[in-house]
């Protein structure tokens, strides 16, 4: 008899994007005419730039010739990725290329991350939340059944909404593991250094590990705004950074992405004994992970040649510009948006008593708009919407129009 895992049937409908897909086929299905312009999940829509395409037909071509063939490359990446990720993102950090851990992205990661933690951990995240870090923590037995609000037992949910400004506060009492993630998905929000130094204080005081989602880190304008927490002093000794090329580069389909574990970092047994989580990560990937195809890292690499920096800063300000364009217009609408400046995500709340999934529908229905309905991401996403800047500039301009009609 083969058993199952039966804390996947904890797990609550489908995954978020997934259900916002199949509603959208479903009213496609029964409005084959409907122009329908999607902002729902945050998937890039411009080409790879054109540095990382021909990189990578150049590596095609090695890989067709018996004198520059590859078969498996190192399951941490290669180095000429790993030297190029130190040099261009980790200047003056103090991280080592040996402290990268190249992958197929950072969804992944941040999943197959709690393969290397124990069950009886205390487990921190913000509420709304990336759905993946809930729905792993499920699947992995750390949780227990979900309420009726969607909340499941044993996480702690730090609520992030309009009376915080979408900061989550350090909690009062100890927890073991904690998930953030800035530039936020899906709030859009950003924090000063302050508020990560809190946090990388908390967990040194409560020998916790943070586990730090900077994917949207390329968004960031300010430069008082962190786009590592390694920035801050203390995190080598208490935090995880997970880190992607799909949204600055384009490589939503591609698939490249990394994580960086210190070598100080360390996690305790059962026995109360000290033990390094990056002898632990190498083990779990060497095991698990065959690495990185060779035409992608060498893509990925091209993201930090010259012409690769320029293209991917002007794809940035293209999405940040859309982002710009559709704050712009729903603030022209009286409404309410947070988000949008140093992220690809404009989060707003639903106008008078509508739902998330209340406004999901009605948007869909009257304008053929889609967004992400804020209680996807948690109870507290409630009442809260998400569009995402990721999409071609005549759709943006279009879908500002459709709002402008749908509020007017
Ligand atoms: C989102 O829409 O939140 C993202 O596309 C999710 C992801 O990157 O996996």
């Amino acid at each position: 008899m083969a058993q199952i895992n039966d804390h996947f049937l904890k797990l609550k409908a489908g995954y978020l994007f997934p259900e916002i897909a199949r509603r959208v086929n479903a009213f496609t299905e029964a409005n084959p005419d409907a122009k329908i312009i999607k902002m729902g999940i945050g998937d890039v829509t411009e080409p790879l730039p054109e540095a990382i395409v021909s990189a990578m037909h150049g590596a095609v071509d090695e890989m067709a010739n018996r004198d520059t063939f590859r078969g498996y490359g190192p399951e941490q990446g290669y180095d000429f990725l790993r030297n190029a990720i130190v040099e261009n993102n980790y200047a003056g950090m103090n991280i080592d290329a040996d402290e990268i851990f190249v992958s197929d992205g950072s969804k992944c990661d941040s999943g197959n991350i709690l393969d290397i933690f124990g069950h009886g951990n205390k487990i921190a995240i913000t509420d709304p939340v990336y759905p993946v870090y809930v729905d792993t923590n499920v699947m992995a037995g750390n949780t227990g059944q979900a309420d009726e609000s969607g909340k499941y037992g044993g996480l702690l949910y730090i609520p992030v909404t309009e009376e915080n400004e979408f900061v989550p506060a350090v909690p009062s009492e100890p927890v073991d593991l904690i998930y953030l993630c800035f530039p936020n998905n899906p709030t859009g929000t950003v924090v000063g250094k302050n508020v990560l130094k809190k946090w990388v204080d908390y967990a040194k005081a409560n020998d916790a590990i943070i586990l730090f989602d900077a994917a949207y880190e390329a968004f960031v304008t300010q430069d008082d705004i962190p786009r590592s927490i390694f920035e801050i002093e203390g995190a080598h000794q208490v935090a995880i950074e997970f880190r992607s090329f799909s949204k600055n580069a384009g490589f939503t389909g591609t698939r490249c992405g990394y994580t960086v574990v210190p070598k100080t970092l360390m996690g305790t047994t059962s026995s109360g004994e000290k033990t390094s989580i990056h002898s632990l990560w190498n083990r779990r990937q060497s095991t698990k992970f065959n690495g990185v195809s060779y035409p992608i890292q060498v893509g990925a690499a091209a993201a930090f040649s010259p012409d690769g920096k320029k293209q991917i800063a002007e794809l940035i300000s293209f999405y940040l510009t859309n982002a710009g364009l559709l704050r712009a217009g729903l603030e022209s609408l009286g409404m309410k948006v947070y988000g949008g400046i140093n992220a690809p995500y404009v989060w707003l709340k639903t106008p008078g008593s509508l739902s998330s999934w209340g406004f999901f529908d009605d948007l869909l229905g009257k304008t053929n708009l889609v967004g992400t309905p804020g209680s996807g991401f948690g109870s507290a996403g409630e009442g809260y919407f998400r569009l995402s800047a990721f999409n071609s500039r005549a759709n943006i301009e279009e879908a500002v129009e459709r709002l402008k009609k749908f509020f007017a």
